[in-house]
């Protein structure tokens, strides 16, 4: 099930790296290849030996370990696994996680990677339910780190609650999930839904470009959303302040064209969410050497030419149309009855409208405050975060494609 699939997996310092071990031989006869790294900590519990012999490679320890960097620098071991997983991941890897912290080999990796990140869990109760790793643990999921367990039972230590690692069984399940294999995992699961997402950049000459004042991050939180729910998602973005959320296919583009190209590339998909702001025009006059200033006093004349319209040619699409075709509506007058003609000019099947007047602090800001325009009317939604925003779209599409 996992042939082809290779895990990094973080041996973390607690009592649970015994059943490490049993994971090990559970993804190794599932095909998966490993990587494994042991902490310092680790060392204490299981020996590089026997993760050696079981994981089939020899763990890698040391930050600055000559041989090692010669072979592979970190960053490039961060990242050339389908998947992080740290079991057992401690009370103190999750508190440097969320703060951080790179101060080993482990902790760098885990903040070089450009993987999905598993936890699994491990450590006494009262550290499980203790205030700070109650905020790590939030920091964390809302960085998109995701968790498998830990259980409810008896503890190495005597007491009995919440901390104990989860059982290698359902660490796999939460392995096949992350990797989009999961039988049936999520509503989403099996669908394709393509995001654009930021602004786009046109070219002037080499060095200028017209732009706008987009984030992206409305359309990552919707990316990240739909990941959630189980979906395989196509992120196209423009260059956008906020960084791509992990776990989806990110393809970085500069200019509307080019963001079309990508659109198209990806196809067919189940749904197409067009958050990103596309510039309307580029210069028809670009150059290939930068504008100079010529003494005279002169100035540079642009002519502009119209970009394609992303949204409406794939809404009009007869062959490879996705099922769901949603797009955004920033309007600064009469939001409800310009998205509405929107809806209809671009042929969607849905319109997410917003104000983006200046006062709202809508456009570059945290919040949104949505008009959800489909067939069968108009919602409008209360002012939320964005993330609560892309949470219910995503939960609205899930519902709809059934
Ligand atoms: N869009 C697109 N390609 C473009 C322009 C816009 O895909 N070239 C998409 C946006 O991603 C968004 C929707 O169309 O989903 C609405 O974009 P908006 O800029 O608000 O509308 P315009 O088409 O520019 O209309 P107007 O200028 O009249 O507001």
């Amino acid at each position: 099930m996992l042939a082809g699939k290779r895990i990094l997996l973080i041996i973390g310092g607690g009592i649970a790296a015994y059943k490490t071990l049993l994971l090990i031989r559970e993804l190794r006869s599932a095909g998966a290849a490993l990587t494994p790294v042991l902490t310092q900590a680790g060392t204490q519990f299981v020996t590089p030996l026997s993760v050696a012999a079981l994981a089939g490679e020899k763990p890698y320890q040391e930050l600055f370990d000559l041989t090692d960097e010669a072979e592979m620098g970190h960053i490039e071991l961060s990242r050339t696994a389908d998947l992080v997983v740290v079991a057992p991941a401690t009370a103190d890897l999750m508190a440097k996680m969320a703060a951080g912290l790179a101060d080993d080999l482990a902790t760098t990796l885990l903040l070089a990677t450009d993987k999905r990140v598993l936890l699994a869990p491990a450590m006494n109760v009262r550290m499980w339910q203790h205030p700070a790793t109650r905020r790590n643990v939030a920091v964390l999921r809302d960085d998109g780190i995701l968790f498998a367990g830990p259980d409810e039972g008896e503890m190495a230590c005597g007491e009995f609650g919440p901390g104990r690692m989860a059982e290698p069984g359902t660490i796999m399940d939460a392995i096949r999930n992350a990797l989009g294999q999961g039988a049936g995992t999520g509503p989403l699961a099996g669908r394709h839904v393509i995001v654009t997402s930021g602004p786009t950049h046109e070219p002037i000459d080499p060095v200028r470009y017209i732009a706008n004042r987009s984030s992206g991050a409305q359309g990552t939180a919707i990316a990240a959303a739909l990941r959630d729910l189980g979906a395989r998602v196509s992120f196209i973005t423009g260059p956008a302040d906020v960084a791509p959320p992990v776990g989806v296919n990110v393809v970085a583009v500069q200019t509307a064209r080019e963001m079309e190209q990508a659109v198209k590339a990806a196809l067919p998909a189940d749904v197409a969410v067009f958050a990103a702001a596309v510039a309307d025009w580029r210069v028809k006059n670009a150059g290939a050497h930068k504008i100079k200033k010529d003494g005279t006093g002169n100035l540079p004349v642009l002519e502009f030419a119209e970009n394609p319209d992303i949204l409406a040619g794939i809404a009009g699409l007869t062959k490879e149309r996705p099922a769901l075709v949603v797009g955004f509506a920033a309007e600064t007058d009469d939001v409800v009855a310009n998205a509405t003609r929107k809806r209809h000019r671009k042929g969607c099947d849905w319109i997410v409208a917003n104000d983006v007047s200046p006062g709202t602090g809508i456009m570059g800001g945290d919040e949104n405050a949505v008009v959800l325009i489909t067939g069968e009317g108009t919602e409008e939604w209360p002012r939320m975060g964005k993330d609560e925003v892309a949470r219910r779209l995503a939960a609205r599409i899930a519902e709809t494609l059934g």
